[in-house]
């Protein structure tokens, strides 16, 4: 397709033309997640400059600090995609329960969980952060608002009907899928919309790249720390040690990831004995893409996408990134065991 003169939009709206049953509500939904991440982008390019950094002295329901950043990205998510009539019902990170459509509002068919800003600790430090979206459809049959819709949210992966996310990084880019390829593009802040810049991405079958916090080690089970043990051999696959990177901000160690193969891992630990990364809003979203880009996603035992999830913010060890080293990862695991 002719890059230069393909946005967000137009690239959408051919692909929809594939589809003549599809109503647009679709397609607006995605054009106000575009507004959003365009708003939050702007955002996290001044937050040097203005008052909007630090912590507002509030802890979220992961007992986190919340950054002021954060709370911004939910408010304008929200804000934006509450009054698109598009929504039934969404899930953030930084809300506790599921987020209604106040009523003077139109509802519709789709649902939304987000982490509006992942990657928050790096904000200070000027690094790369992100936000991680998936679309399901709404589940109950009934009229959508009546009887809280957990069920709505409380949706297996391999449900969704889109996933996508942003990066805040040297540029700032919308990645997403809508189980037809995985398609990349990059702002152009002189014309102020996203050109397509990555058509058809596939990520390695084997990478050269293993990411993982590597201080929680001497709390790992005994088949991680073989695994990471072996990665770092040259009794690998590779015949020599895997490069480490590791931003800590799970988008941009995806992507990276994603572009140039590798793995990622969040494991559990002593501490962690579900893992750190939430399922339903980060692991679900990038397990779908990664599966469209030709890769995988486990829980070290399973497919994420078939995971049913029970909680909003239920948590899940992560391994995703470049089939046959996920795959590896599960032999390990099958063979040492996961217990911490
Ligand atoms: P969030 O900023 O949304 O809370 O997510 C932080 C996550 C994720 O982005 C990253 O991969 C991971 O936390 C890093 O955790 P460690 O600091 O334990 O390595
Ligand atoms: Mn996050
Ligand atoms: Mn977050």
């Amino acid at each position: 397709m002719d890059r230069e003169t393909t946005n967000l939009q137009h690239f959408l709206i051919e692909k929809q033309r594939e589809h003549p049953e599809a109503t647009g509500e679709f397609t607006s939904l995605f054009a106000e997640i575009l507004l959003a991440s365009k708003i939050i982008s702007r955002e996290v390019r001044k937050a040097g400059l203005v008052e909007i950094l630090g912590l507002t002295g509030k802890i979220n329901v992961q007992g986190e600090e919340v950054k002021k950043l954060d709370e911004y990205s939910l408010q304008v998510f929200v804000r934006v995609l509450q009054r698109g009539g598009s929504l039934c019902v969404m899930a953030s990170e930084e809300t506790e329960d599921i987020i209604r459509i106040p009523d003077k509002y139109p509802k519709g068919k789709y649902v939304l969980v987000f982490d509006p800003l992942d990657g928050s600790s790096n904000i200070e430090a000027n690094v790369s952060i992100g936000t991680i979206f998936g679309i399901y459809k709404r589940r109950s049959e009934d009229e959508c608002g009546h009887d809280g819709n957990y069920e709505d949210v409380l949706q297996p992966a391999k449900n969704l009907v889109a996933a996508g996310y942003v990066i805040y990084g040297s540029s700032t880019m919308f990645v997403y899928t809508t189980g037809q390829g995985v398609h990349g593009f990059t702002m152009d802040p002189s014309v102020g919309e996203f050109l397509l810049s990555h058509e058809n991405i596939q990520t390695p079958k084997r990478g050269k790249i293993y990411s993982v916090n590597e201080g929680n080690y001497n709390s790992w089970s005994e088949g991680i720390r073989k695994y990471i043990d072996y990665i770092k051999s040259d009794k690998n696959k590779n015949g020599k040690p895997y490069k480490s990177r590791y931003i800590g901000s799970l988008v941009a160690d995806f992507h990276r990831n994603l572009l140039y193969g590798g793995i990622f891992l969040y494991p559990r630990d002593k501490k962690a004995k579900n893992g750190k990364l939430r399922l339903l809003y980060e692991a679900g979203p990038l397990a779908m893409i990664v599966q469209q880009a030709g890769g995988y996603a486990s829980n070290g035992v399973k497919n994420i996408l078939d995971i049913e999830p029970t909680e909003i913010h239920q948590r899940t060890p992560l391994f995703i990134g470049s089939k046959e080293d996920v795959l590896e990862v599960e032999e390990f695991i099958k063979k040492y065991g996961d217990e911490v």
